[in-house]
Order: structure tokens, then sequence, then C-alpha cells
């Protein structure tokens, strides 16, 4: 029998039940729920809870605003109050590393994505049900991304029928549109449509497009050549501008739908402010810099900057943005493996979500004086640091940034300086 109080968080956020049959983990439960389950999966040798009745509610709750809550992957933590989140954020990611780290929330918590992935498919248009490969939840709106996301979906459910287009079948990856990316610049009120379709667009889909999306101020179609469920394929400018812009304060970055952006506005001036925080010295090297969004920031705050990505079209994209915001930052395409770490007074490394690796003996061997960690996964940062910058870097002191509201996830950003100095 599996019945009884939640008394912890797993590291990726389910609710630990310790009960009679043995430990299961309850998506959707928080400590001081008593839950009884009545139906369990095992996944990596562990048993998830697939439905559950709550008993007794934590008084850590909060009653969730969105009627998708319970079903869409998107917010796991939607029922937890704010305040909670934000501190069980840290007590995980100290739990992890073994690194207290003072928490800045975010200011906005509700519209604050400036992305959504929505997925296609023919048993409903939205997001990824929670742990059900094969199901999508037929999305009405999305309280963390836009209020506009009714007036999207709506766009894309009217085009589709008139059309014809078929929506991807998930189960046998079969038909024809398969995402619609929808971009804001939150503080520029611009908006990208980006479709992403397993086949090329006739004349008459084009005029439709132009037609039930005229709202959006750049228009992409993308062709995708492969089944795999992420919104990528080659994008094609349908109508309007190239790129979209977002203004962060006094920056002004472009936004393309082949080139990742921080995925919350109102947020990353803090994430930027605390990487600016532990950066010392004249000159800079940013690793893994993406489309520029730290290097591009620090050379306008008189830094002298040098980026490495391994990304071409992220390059071009991060050199834009330096002549579009006047700064003195150099971008080029290298592997951080392959990068010679020379003369710079701080390093920042942003890795994807594997962690630095091999890497991380480059930055051993470079004799810099100051690196900034920027990390999205706690574990890899834990396995980096333990395995290999211990060696040659102390910890300064750590920030969490939360960009990710109503989900377990955080953002860290560590300072390292080197031992003996
Ligand atoms: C977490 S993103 C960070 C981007 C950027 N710092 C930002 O905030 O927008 C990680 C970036 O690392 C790049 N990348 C992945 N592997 C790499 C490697 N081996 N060498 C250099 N860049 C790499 C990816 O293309 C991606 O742009």
């Amino acid at each position: 029998m599996f019945e009884g109080r939640i008394q912890d968080l797993s590291d990726d956020g389910l609710g630990v039940l310790e009960s009679e049959g043995g430990r299961v983990y309850v998506p959707f439960a928080y400590p001081g729920d008593v839950v009884r389950v009545k139906k369990i999966k095992r996944r990596f040798g562990r048993r998830i809870a697939r439905d559950f009745e709550l008993v007794e509610e934590s008084p850590l709750r909060q009653a969730p605003r969105c009627p998708h809550f319970g079903t869409c992957g998107g917010c796991l933590w939607q029922g937890l109050r704010y305040g909670e989140q934000l501190r069980l954020k840290s007590e995980i990611f100290e739990r992890i590393t073994g690194l207290t780290a003072e928490i800045k929330g975010s200011p906005k918590i509700w519209g604050f994505r400036n992305v959504s992935n929505f997925i296609v498919t023919n048993g409903g248009i939205g997001l990824k049900e929670y742990g059900n490969p094969l199901g999508a939840v037929d999305l009405q709106e999305c309280l963390i991304f836009s209020k506009r996301t009714p007036e999207y979906l709506r766009a894309l459910r009217d085009f589709l029928e008139e059309t014809g287009l078929k929506p991807w079948n998930l189960k046998d990856k079969t038909g024809d549109l398969h995402y619609l990316q929808v971009r804001e610049g939150k503080f520029t009120g611009e908006v990208m449509m980006n479709l992403i379709a397993h086949v090329k667009p006739s004349v008459e889909v084009l005029e439709a497009l132009r037609d039930y999306f005229s709202f959006a101020d750049s228009l992409y179609w993308s062709l995708k050549r492969d089944e795999r469920n992420d919104p990528r394929g080659e994008a094609e400018l349908v109508a309007g501008k190239p790129y979209i812009r977002e203004r962060v304060e006094d920056i002004i970055y472009l936004i393309h739908p082949n080139s990742f952006f921080q995925t919350n506005s109102y947020a990353l001036p803090l994430l930027l402010k605390a990487v600016e925080g532990f950066t010392d010295g004249e000159r800079v090297l940013d690793l893994y810099s993406g489309v520029g969004t730290f290097g591009v920031w620090l050379a306008r705050r008189g830094f002298n900057v040098e980026g490495v990505e391994l990304n071409p079209f992220a390059v071009e994209m991060a050199n834009r943005n330096a002549e579009l915001n006047g700064v003195n930052a150099k971008f080029q395409v290298g592997r951080a493996e392959d990068t010679g770490i020379g003369n710079y007074d701080t390093v920042i490394v942003d890795p994807p979500r594997k962690g630095l690796k091999e890497a991380a003996e480059l930055l051993v061997r470079s004799g810099v004086e100051r690196a900034v960690y920027v990390s999205c996964n706690p574990k890899a940062f834990k396995l980096d640091y333990q395995n290999h910058l211990k060696s040659a870097y102390r910890v300064e002191n750590a920030v969490l940034i939360d960009m990710f509201p109503h989900t377990p996830h955080v953002e860290a950003v560590i300072g390292l300086e080197k031992k003996g100095t």
C-alpha cells in the first residue's frame, strides 16, 4: 500500500513518499501532503506515481492557476507557494553541491517566458503531457508564457482547418506540421511565429499562413527532416523581419528561430548582474557564448570581451549583437575543448547540461585568476568541480537566479578564484 505523508523532494522535484510498500516518487505532490497512490509505473529503477489522491494538503500549497496543471509537463511546482519554491530550490542546490547560496526570485512569475514550443499533434495542440511521451495536452492558455496564447493557438487551429495540413502523430511518427514556436520580445512587444513542418509549403499554404498570422512581426516556415520531437528545422522567412528584438535594460538582443536565447526576459538582468559581479580585470573570455548574452552586456560595461561558441549561426548573431549595441566584443566559432585559454583576467563558462568535462582541465591549466561558472545543472557543476576545478580554484560565492518559476530548475552563478592568490 502506497500511502502516507510526503517528507521530501527528489533532486528532480518529485514528492518522495516512504510507505509500507517502499519508496514512491509522486509528481505534483509536495512535502507535507498526505497522499494515496492509486497507480504506479517503473522508470529507470524508480517507482513513479501515475495517479494519486490528495488526502491532506500541505501548508506549502497554493491553488494552481492553470487549468492544465497536473497533466501538462510544463509546471511541476505550480501548486507550491512561490516563497517555498525558492526555499526548496536553494535546499536542493545545497544538497547536491554542498554550497549555500542566496536565491533571487524572478521579478515576474506569470507571463515571464519569452518562448513557447507548442507541439502540434492529432491528440492535441499544446505541451507534452507529464510522463507520457505519446501524449500532448490540448492547451487553451499558458499562464507562464503569454496572455496572447489563446490568440496564437486559435490562429493555428484555423490555419490547420483551412489548409487541411495534418498534425503530427506521435505514435506513427507521421504528419505535416510538428511544432508552432512562438517568441515574444517582452520589452519590445515584437512577436515571431515559426511553424516547424515536414513538408514544403505550397503557394496556397503560404498565402493562408500570411493571412492567419498577419499579427506576427516575423513569420517563418522551418522544414524538419527528422522525426525527433524537437522544434528545429531549416528556417525560411515567409513574411516580416528576419529577427525580433528583446531589450534588456540598456542592451538590445536580436532573436532568430535558430538561436538559443535565455527564456526569462524579466529575470535576465539579475543573471547578467550576477555574472558581472564576479567579473574582474579587463580582458574577459566568454566561453560557450551563444548569441553573446553575457559578452555583449559585459562589453557595454567596459570589459574587453572575446567569445567562443560551437554554433556558427549563434556566433554570427553574437557579432551582430555586439555591432548593434556598439560594443567592443568579438566572437568566433570554436570548441571550448580546443580553446587556448591565454591571457585573460576572467573566464566565463556557461556549458550545456552535460557540463565542462574535458574543458575543465584547460581552465585548470590556464592560470586565469577568476572564473565564473554559470550552470543550469548542479550535478554537472559538482562533477566538474570535484574532478577538475577544485585542484586550482576555490568557490568564492554562489548566487542562484530563478529563471524558471513553477519548475524545479534554477540557474546558478558560481564565482571561482585561483587558489593561493
Ligand atoms: C547554455 S547555452 C549558453 C549560451 C549563452 N551563454 C547565453 O546565455 O545565451 C550553451 C552554449 O554552448 C554551446 N556549446 C555546446 N557545446 C560546445 C562546445 N563544445 N564548445 C563551445 N560551445 C559549445 C551551445 O551551442 C550553446 O550556445
